[in-house]
């Protein structure tokens, strides 16, 4: 989400193939056959359409699901990690949101969209009686734009934008959604923003697009002293003449990381069952993953993520241009939904969809999909562990039973006691 404008020019700009300080080493995707199956591996190409490609995409699913299962199997589905500096630790469950009390623990944002969409923000109770947000009897979260209400030329659409109460400083988070938002003039973004003046506390889009793109867009947002480096990720930078992250070059446009995978973002995403976004922030910089339904891979099912098992990330932000611990400060998490504005509605002439953005925001029933299905939202923080039980317990704050019996469960079967 841009908090704040980018202009229209920036659209242009980043359409030019270019080669510039980004482009000096290559960012293209490695072939590395040893690295578990991942989106990349599966996406097909862009010359494919329509349901030729759907079909292609469809055929090649069972097999990227197996070969996921038996390479969890055979590196079992929990195992230590290890930080640069050799220290071991385990990501340990910290916040579940899911369910019933998803919402207790989010504010509904009602103020006017920073980003100039057509949108009226509701507050809960508004959301709640009108039915854009809840929780269904088999506990999916939705939260969603208004599709009932035609609405005259130029009017906001109502939708939905809640943020955490709880702020963090680094972790694992951990999104599983049956589907996303997206279509025409719409705009929705899963996110992390800083607290108190943005942009210099950071601002990290995990899941962002807009209109019935297949291509997930990742974006940090920073004050100065923040650069993209390419290192070893699979995704695209956008504009590879500037990767510099602040708001004070382009436009505010933040550095961002276009995902190679089809089935990253809108209907082709939702058609796979939706899937896992994952985005990691820790001290060896912020990475994000994404894996539709069958590529799942089993530690994250199972509650026991290993992050370093999954292959390279979709997109990383480096240590090396950017410290991720001073330029990203009390993050919330973020879900909104947005309509035109500076993205979908800037980009709206060129997108290929019919009529105007404000044309398109009349007829409720072009908001069918702009929908969040929402299974569960996990936090994990690092544990770190030395070698003994009594160090498992954190200093901060001690971590739940089932994470401490993890603990032990994992020492006793890596001495044999267990096998
Ligand atoms: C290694 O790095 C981690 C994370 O920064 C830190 O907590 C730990 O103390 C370091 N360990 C050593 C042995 O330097
Ligand atoms: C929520 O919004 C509605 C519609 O704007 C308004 O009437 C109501 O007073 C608001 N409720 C709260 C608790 O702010
Ligand atoms: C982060 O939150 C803490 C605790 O509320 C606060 O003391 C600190 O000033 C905040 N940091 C920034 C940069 O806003
Ligand atoms: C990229 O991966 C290769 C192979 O694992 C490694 O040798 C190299 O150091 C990595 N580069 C960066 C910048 O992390
Ligand atoms: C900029 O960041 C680098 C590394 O990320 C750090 O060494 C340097 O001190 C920072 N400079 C300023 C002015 O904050
Ligand atoms: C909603 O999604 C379905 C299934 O992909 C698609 O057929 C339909 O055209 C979409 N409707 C809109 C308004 O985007
Ligand atoms: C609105 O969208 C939901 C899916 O989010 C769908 O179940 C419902 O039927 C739609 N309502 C109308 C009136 O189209």
């Amino acid at each position: 989400m841009y908090s704040q404008l980018p202009a229209f020019l920036l659209y242009t700009v980043l359409l030019l193939p270019s080669l510039g300080p980004c482009a000096t080493v290559s960012a293209l995707p490695s072939l590395n056959l040893n690295l578990r199956p991942r989106l990349p591996k599966v996406s097909l190409p862009a010359t494919w359409s329509g349901s030729a490609r759907d079909a292609g995409l469809s055929s090649l699913l069972p097999r990227a699901g197996a070969w996921v299962k038996r390479a969890a199997a055979a590196s079992g589905s929990s195992s230590f990690e290890y930080d640069r500096n050799g220290t071991s630790f385990l990501w340990v469950i910290q916040d579940t949101y899911a369910g019933k009390t998803f919402f207790d623990r989010f504010g509904f944002y009602s103020d006017s969209d920073p980003t100039h969409g057509t949108v009226t923000y509701v507050n809960q109770s508004t959301a709640f009686s009108s039915g854009l947000a809840y929780v269904t009897d088999d506990n999916k979260v939705i939260m969603k734009g208004d599709n009932t209400t035609w609405l005259p030329e130029g009017a906001y659409r109502n939708s939905v934008r809640v943020s955490s109460y709880t702020q963090y400083n680094t972790g694992l988070f951990i999104l599983d959604v049956d589907r996303a938002p997206w279509g025409c003039g719409v705009w929705p973004a899963f996110w992390t923003l800083g607290g108190g003046q943005w942009p210099y506390t950071g601002e990290i889009d995990i899941l962002e697009g807009v209109h019935d793109n297949q291509h997930n867009q990742v974006t940090w947002h920073t004050g100065p002293n923040c650069t993209l480096t390419p290192t070893n990720f699979t995704g695209t930078i956008v504009d590879n003449l500037d990767c510099d992250c602040s708001n004070n070059r382009n436009s505010n446009a933040g550095c961002g990381v276009t995902e190679w995978s089809r089935a990253s973002y809108g209907p082709t995403f939702d058609a796979q069952g939706g899937g896992v976004f994952a985005m990691k922030w820790d001290d060896q910089g912020i990475a994000v993953w994404s894996f539709y339904r069958a590529a799942v891979p089993a530690d994250v099912i199972n509650g026991t993520p290993n992050p370093s098992s999954w292959g390279e990330p979709v997109a990383a932000l480096d240590p090396s241009g950017c410290d991720p611990l001073t330029n990203f400060v009390n993050h919330s998490i973020i879900f909104d939904i947005t309509f035109c504005g500076d993205w979908a509605g800037n980009s709206y002439a060129t997108s290929g969809c019919p009529g105007t953005c404000a044309e398109r925001l009349m007829d409720p029933s072009n908001f069918v999909n702009a929908s969040w299905i929402i299974n569960t939202l996990k936090v994990y923080k690092k544990q770190i562990i030395t070698g003994q039980v009594s160090a498992a317990a954190a200093p901060s704050s001690p971590p739940g039973p089932s994470a401490f019996w993890w603990v032990i469960a994992l020492l006793l079967s890596t001495t044999g006691l267990l096998l």
